[in-house]
């Protein structure tokens, strides 16, 4: 093991031998004299070698041994932190020779389009802009774990080959080799078994939790996402929409997000309507908007049911009888409306126990008070027109659980990508994702989705139609 030194501590160490191990960020050549500027996770320093380094090119990896000397006054550079010293290197290694390089990573690289973007996204994520959004995704993420394990949550994780648990989206399916014509599908959340915690007395749950949802592609939707997921027991909504602004408001701050109100805006959904229009509202001045202020509220006092909209083909499936869920089927009716709900009358008066968290004009959270008692929820799969028979095939393990001391509880899910987007001030959710997927739904660096070989759809019982060729 070479001990080696992180160029942020090299302003300290003038006089000593240091080994320093990084990438080289720019190379100038000045005949004898040779300039480089290395950079590794901590910083980057201007290293000179005198008839040497001649043969590297910029984003090589090197280990180079030299001498912190303390730069004459005239040539200290306050733009970077290592300005008061450079490095007269004595000695190097390469580690590893880079080619030339198939895109720039010395700007902000929106100039360049999304394909080589993604299809070099190990180079893509070099430059300063997005290592610096994927380490406050990080510290954020580590600021909300931090607050929940305070407060006696315990993180879970929950299974990723399922079962189909209602989101609004369509499945991903995965076919099952050991039963053949049968489909595992990854979860579009893990509303159920968050649930099935509660019953199973955790009280206090979270899990940052992949989800995976067939949906139309957009700037702020991908395929697959991370939700900051929570459930808790025995709590009333106003304890779970406090504890969750505490939280939120607590990670914000730690990275340096500014908010627009210490306490977040509680607004109607039909105000909601009327008054902005929408139910995803921006509360931001265009001055607000100027210094990245970021503006939450919460809606409230959802209807709990919509008439199926029948250009969706995920709405028409989900609502048999007309009517579907419009946030979220496993939610509870408000306690004045039970009486309703269970007769199946008045059911576009019944509103929901759902909060949605908005901010800047995004829908960065959803969550609600459940139905724990199970005519509450048989009723809600019959008024969206489902027998007996799909009632207990689609959610019967969770009547069963409710009737096998399942405790009131509630919870809520963020929208993590969406979150950080907004935090860095960004317009699209691949912006804050390591490797996200284009906007046709292409993997990142690896090109998937691809073909199966015939072997493996034999081994599924799988047989592909032949496509017709356009
Ligand atoms: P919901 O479906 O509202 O609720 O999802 C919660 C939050 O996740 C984010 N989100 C997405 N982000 C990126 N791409 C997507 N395709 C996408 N879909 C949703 C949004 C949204 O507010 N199980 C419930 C939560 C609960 O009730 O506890 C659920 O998943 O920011």
């Amino acid at each position: 093991m070479t001990n080696r030194t992180l160029i942020s501590q090299t302003p300290t160490l003038v006089g000593q031998t240091v080994v320093l191990q990084g990438w080289i960020a720019s190379k100038r050549d000045h005949g004898k004299v040779t300039f480089i500027d290395l950079r590794d996770r901590s910083g980057l320093v201007q290293c000179v070698g005198f008839k040497m380094m001649g043969e590297l090119t910029t984003e090589s990896v090197v280990s180079l041994t030299g001498l912190v000397k303390a730069r004459p006054e005239k040539l200290v550079n306050l733009e970077i932190l290592t300005g008061s010293i450079e490095i007269e290197v004595q000695s190097y290694e390469l580690l590893n020779k880079t080619a030339e390089l198939p895109i720039s990573i010395d700007t902000d690289g929106k100039e360049i389009s999304e394909e080589p973007r993604l299809k070099y996204r190990y180079l893509d994520l070099r430059r300063a802009r997005l290592q610096k959004i994927m380490r406050m995704r990080s510290e954020f993420i580590r600021a909300i774990r931090d607050s929940l394990y305070g407060k006696d949550f315990v993180e879970i994780e929950t299974p990723m080959l399922t079962k189909s648990t209602k989101e609004g989206a369509r499945d991903f399916l995965v076919p099952s080799r050991f039963q053949p014509g049968k489909f595992y599908a990854l979860p579009q959340s893990p509303q159920q078994y968050k649930q099935l915690l509660m019953t199973a007395g955790f009280e206090r749950y979270f899990q940052v939790a992949r989800c995976i949802r067939d949906e139309d592609l957009r700037a702020d939707r991908g395929f697959e996402f991370t939700q900051l997921d929570l459930e808790i027991s025995f709590a009333s909504q106003q304890e779970v929409m406090d504890l969750v602004e505490e939280t939120v408001k607590t990670a914000v701050k730690k990275v340096g997000g500014k908010l627009k109100t210490e306490s977040f805006p509680v607004v109607n959904y039909q105000d909601a309507i009327s008054k902005y229009g929408a139910d995803r509202f921006d509360l931001r001045t265009e001055e607000d908007k100027a210094n990245g202020i970021l503006a939450f509220a919460w809606v409230v006092n959802f209807p709990f049911f919509k008439k199926v909209d029948k250009k969706d083909i995920a709405e028409v499936r989900d609502g048999k009888s007309g009517w579907t869920f419009t946030h979220n089927p496993f939610s509870a009716p408000l306690p004045e409306n039970e009486v309703d709900h269970l007769a199946h009358k008045n059911i576009e008066n019944i509103v929901t126990a759902q909060y949605d968290l908005v901010c800047n004009g995004y829908e960065v959270g959803g969550g609600s008070i459940r139905a724990h008692k199970p005519e509450l929820l048989k009723a809600t799969f019959e008024i969206m027109g489902y027998s007996e028979e799909q009632i207990e095939d689609g959610v019967g393990h969770m009547l069963k659980a409710f009737k096998l001391g399942t405790p009131p509880h509630g919870g809520i899910a963020l929208g993590l990508d969406r979150l950080i987007m907004l935090l860095a001030g960004e317009e699209s959710l691949k912006e804050t994702i390591a490797f996200p997927m284009t906007s046709s739904g292409r993997t990142a660096v690896m090109d998937g989705p691809s073909e199966a070989a015939k072997e493996q759809l034999d081994e599924l019982s799988l047989m592909v139609k032949p496509q017709v060729k356009e």
